[in-house]
């Protein structure tokens, strides 16, 4: 947990002004993952989104990022990664990649040698999106680095920026729920960030999320040739425009605070990701036998209880259950009493409002 915080003591608007007598700068910064209720699955262009999709965030499941900045006079870009405390060559890579192909940070790279320390309060393979937290911790440091005021316009800006990194880390700059990709009617949304959905009926402002691991091994195909394998994918056209209309429908029904469709859209979600990977060209399966027994379950204690708990899967074997605080000990005896057989252990999560950059 990162508890204090080392305030910069100088605003510069742009590096093109910096102090020369400032000769280091640390930020910090702390985002959280998100949940899709309605999935992100196929893209187009400069990670454009091939339809609308909306979250819930997170909020114990976090990413700290310290970023260091230290002026350099030499032209040779120095950046260094450690992620939770070791360096690793890939994330390097891959980072660094991201920070050379935006304009907005290019320029950073050319006048500091940068740092990043990055860790997470989640185990790896357990089911959350690192790469959304990370995304969205490591842009909005980045922004802040060039001088960007925290005010309206810096969420949407990192917003944008982090979506470049990972599709999915756009959504984690607003809480309780967000949305990305552009809807009918709907002006304000957009594909290239993501935005807050402003009404949410208190039925839904106390979720809670327990990430059942199921398989703790990492994925054996990843997020990005998933989303590629829907180019080409014979329902893919059909799978956008349900994904929208899914994306129409929970907003209302957020709005309304209506458990029962909010149960059938975000389960409907999860396995309709799953079908579009077993219906691929290259078809793949990433549930396992355990993974159909904790569903199988859900559906049991659902029809038992008449209580409001649903399931839904990211891109991998894992469960997230959801359901509202009210119901919250009944779901914990039951994860305990019923699910154990199936789970290797528990994370447990709730709704949260985004993160914090210092
Ligand atoms: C199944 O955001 O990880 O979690 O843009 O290639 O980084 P990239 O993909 P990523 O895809 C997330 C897919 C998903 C659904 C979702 O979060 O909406």
């Amino acid at each position: 947990m990162i508890t204090t915080y080392y305030i910069c003591s100088f605003n510069v608007r742009s590096i093109k002004y910096f102090n020369l007598n400032e000769m280091r700068k640390i930020i910090q910064s702390k985002y959280p993952s998100n949940i899709a209720l309605v999935k992100y699955w196929g893209k187009f262009g400069n990670q454009m989104p091939c339809n609308a999709s909306l979250s819930m965030t997170l909020s114990e499941a976090v990413t700290e990022v310290e970023l260091t900045l230290d002026y350099k006079s030499k032209k040779e870009i120095e950046f260094d990664y450690f992620f939770e405390g070791n360096k690793n060559d890939s994330f390097r890579n891959r980072i660094l990649n991201y920070i050379e192909n935006q304009i907005e940070f290019k320029e950073l790279l050319d006048h500091y040698a940068l740092t990043i320390k990055s860790n997470n309060t989640f185990p790896h393979s357990a089911g959350i999106a690192s790469s959304a937290s990370a995304f969205a911790a490591i842009s909005a440091a980045l922004l802040k680095a060039k001088g960007e005021e925290i005010d309206d316009d810096f969420n949407r800006k990192a917003s944008r920026l982090a979506r470049l990194g990972s599709g999915s880390a756009c959504r984690s700059f607003y809480g309780p729920y967000a949305m990305w990709g552009e809807l009918n009617k709907h002006k304000e949304a957009s594909n290239e960030y993501a935005i807050p959905i402003q009404e949410v009926h208190e039925n839904f402002k106390e979720m809670r999320d327990a990430i059942l691991i199921v398989e703790d091994k990492p994925k054996k195909v990843s997020s990005s040739i998933g989303h590629s394998l829907m180019n080409n994918h014979s329902y893919a056209e059909k799978r956008f425009i349900d994904a929208n209309k899914n994306c129409e429908e929970m907003l209302s029904t957020l709005k309304r605070g209506d458990y029962e469709e909010f149960i059938q859209i975000t389960e409907r979600e999860a396995l309709s990701l799953h079908a579009m990977m077993m219906t691929s060209k290259d078809y793949y399966m990433l549930m396992k036998p355990g993974t159909v027994e904790i569903i199988d379950k859900v559906f049991q204690f659902r029809e038992e209880t008449k209580l409001p708990l649903c399931f839904t899967l990211d891109a991998g074997p894992n469960i997230h259950l959801l359901y509202p605080v009210s119901i919250q000990e009944k779901v914990h005896t039951f994860i305990a009493e019923e699910l154990k057989d199936n789970t290797k252990s528990v994370l447990f999560d709730k709704i949260g409002a985004g993160g914090i950059v210092l």
